[in-house]
């Protein structure tokens, strides 16, 4: 049988999942941030929809997204660095990187009285934009282009490497997602049977052979390439390869 053309089934690679900073509901609340193919494949575009969070229906409201929490020295070993989506005063936003451009403490959200975001660890503060307002800082945190249409912000994710590879197995029998799974990084499957239509979390086997019930896969080293396998579904459609996501 002729293997599936992979730029044919995977449109599209989705973030998607929120869980609670407050650490009781970890993970919960999925919601779903679309990740489409950019020209390149080392770099992704993630769509966020600024409605899904509270804190940005508010002037100068911030949300933190990572992919994993902060660790006590309030620094971070994933692989997708936290971001930073303020509102300003109006109906504008920006996106930055949310390291620090001293250590690499992991910034705090954006302070509406102040207009700062505060690094915790030796107190550098930074402009609403990204800009020092004073250090020890001596750069800007890095900003992220976006465009938007309505609520939903494209981002450009440079250094993503998120390409997906879709094969049947070699027993023919399943279909094989492989990709470059990163440290600190939860994956899930979804599939939907239109481009536009709902996504639907599958389980999958981490061998060819095994049983088609796990639901996450987390990257335990950067670098590796991961073979997911996926039962056939009856219908045509995408799958997508997740990366969970959420304020952290
Ligand atoms: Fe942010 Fe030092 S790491 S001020």
């Amino acid at each position: 049988m002729k293997a599936v053309s992979r730029r044919e089934v995977i449109k599209t690679f989705a973030l998607g999942a929120v869980f609670s900073s407050l650490g009781a509901k970890s993970w919960a609340d999925s919601l779903l941030f679309e990740l489409q193919q950019a020209p390149a494949f080392w770099e992704g575009v993630l769509k966020i929809d600024v409605n899904a969070f509270p804190a940005l229906a508010e002037p100068l409201g911030s949300v933190r997204i990572g992919t994993f929490p902060i660790g006590a020295n309030q620094k971070t070993e994933a692989w997708l660095k936290p971001m930073m989506i303020n509102r300003g005063e109006g109906d504008d936003f920006y996106v930055v990187s949310a390291v620090c451009t001293h250590e690499e403490c992991i910034v705090r959200r954006l302070d509406a009285g102040s207009r700062a975001m505060v690094c915790p660890c030796h107190g550098s503060a930074f402009e609403i934009d990204g800009q020092v307002r004073n250090g020890p800082a001596g750069f800007p945190l890095p900003s992220f282009e976006f465009t938007r249409q309505g609520s939903v912000l494209s981002i450009s994710v440079p250094q993503l490497f998120y390409d997906v590879t879709v094969a049947q197995s070699a027993s023919k029998a399943r279909i094989e997602l492989r990709f470059v799974a990163f440290f600190q990084t939860v994956y899930e499957v979804y599939f939907r049977e239109t481009i536009d239509g709902p996504a639907q979390r599958v389980d999958f086997a981490v061998t060819e052979g095994g049983p088609a019930t796990t639901s996450e896969f987390t990257g335990t080293i950067n670098s590796e390439y991961v073979s997911l396998f996926v039962d056939k579904p009856g219908a045509h459609g995408f799958f997508q390869v997740a990366v969970k996501t959420g304020e952290v």
